[in-house]
């Protein structure tokens, strides 16, 4: 299904909802994660891209908030929707009530940013609908604090930041303590493939929030506000923590220390060690973070057999996709 689609999906959707014309039309892409997961509510250095794939928000003034969309009803997504419309009101943009209608090529609970695509695409139509506008950081705030505060899920920039900045071309390193981002470049002989196991999440499930409750308990053990940047000598201390504390710990160092070195290969060209780095990444994920599954695990096995340079699964886990690299 293509991006124009959506769009023509969000419009016709809008059309039946409310037997009016849309005023103003906005969109935000998905994105995947190529190496660096479950560490920026950590302060590390992730590097995701955008996808093609499109969430369309057609829009227009109302006497209330209202929202349909395609998804059923049970996905909680109104929460994302209103909740992006109370925080850019919080912060004293003329906001207007809007009917809004969401139609999407992005699957949801897939590990590719649906939330971030659907919180990000709202945020743009509200502002067009109020002739407002925010720079992409401050959309990328905003929309991850909608997040926390409406969806009750404790997300980290990654997504938000690459939906609002997103570039369908390049990858971005984002460091996530400082907020600086820097595009890379992909190898021209580099191709990204992203199979989808079927098997969905939803990250208010709990089991992110208790990833990242870890992570902190971590963090606060060891004495670092970002335990992504645990100096190097300072990684033995890992052994003495509680052993879940550990493990958890033990993935965030490794991976921060895997996207270094894949950034750097990615400089370089070295396609095979990129590949490499990715598949140490998943077994990571899986046997030290605990947020792999059996069908992710297969479909990664599955592309090393078949000859791919590299593969893990992307974004939160307990489902989704997995990133597959190809020369
Ligand atoms: C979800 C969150 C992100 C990030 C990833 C895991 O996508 O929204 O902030 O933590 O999981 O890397």
């Amino acid at each position: 299904m293509t991006a124009s689609d959506a769009d023509a999906r969000a419009a016709a959707l809008f059309g039946r909802a409310f037997a009016r014309a849309p005023e103003v039309h906005a969109f935000a892409n998905g994105r995947v994660n190529l190496i660096g997961d479950h560490i920026d509510y950590a302060g590390g250095t992730v590097l995701p891209m955008a996808i093609a794939a499109r969430t369309h928000v057609a829009a227009s003034c109302a006497e209330r908030d209202e929202a349909v969309s395609e998804w059923n009803e049970d996905l909680a997504w109104r929460r994302y929707a209103f909740g992006v419309l109370a925080e850019l009101r919080a912060l004293g943009l003329p906001i207007p009530r809007l009917s809004i209608a969401v139609a999407s090529d992005v699957p949801v609970g897939a590990g590719l940013s649906s939330s971030a695509a659907l919180e990000v695409a709202v945020a743009r139509a509200a502002l067009a609908a109020a002739g407002a506008e925010l720079n992409p950081r401050e959309l990328a705030i905003v929309c991850q604090r909608a997040e926390h505060l409406h969806a009750g899920v404790p997300c980290g920039i990654m997504d938000q930041w690459c939906v609002a900045h997103a570039d369908a071309r390049e990858a971005i390193a984002l460091e996530c303590d400082v907020l600086c981002a820097r595009a890379i470049a992909l190898p021209a002989e580099l191709r990204i493939e992203i199979v989808d196991s079927g098997v969905r999440h939803a990250l208010r499930d709990g089991g992110y929030a208790a990833r990242r409750a870890d992570v902190e308990e971590a963090g606060r053990l060891l004495g670092v506000t970002h335990l992504a940047r645990l100096p190097r000598a300072r990684w033995p201390e890992i052994d003495a923590l509680p052993v879940r504390i550990a493990r958890r710990a033990r993935h965030v160092v490794t991976e921060q220390a895997r996207v270094e070195a894949a950034i750097d290969a990615l400089q370089r060209g070295d396609l095979a060690r990129f590949g490499a780095l990715l598949a140490e990444s998943h077994a990571s994920l899986r046997d030290d973070f605990d947020v792999s599954m059996r069908e992710l695990d297969q479909l990664v096995e599955d592309a090393l057999a078949r000859g791919a340079l590299g593969a893990r699964m992307t974004g939160g886990g307990f489902g989704g996709c997995v990133v597959v690299a190809w020369q």
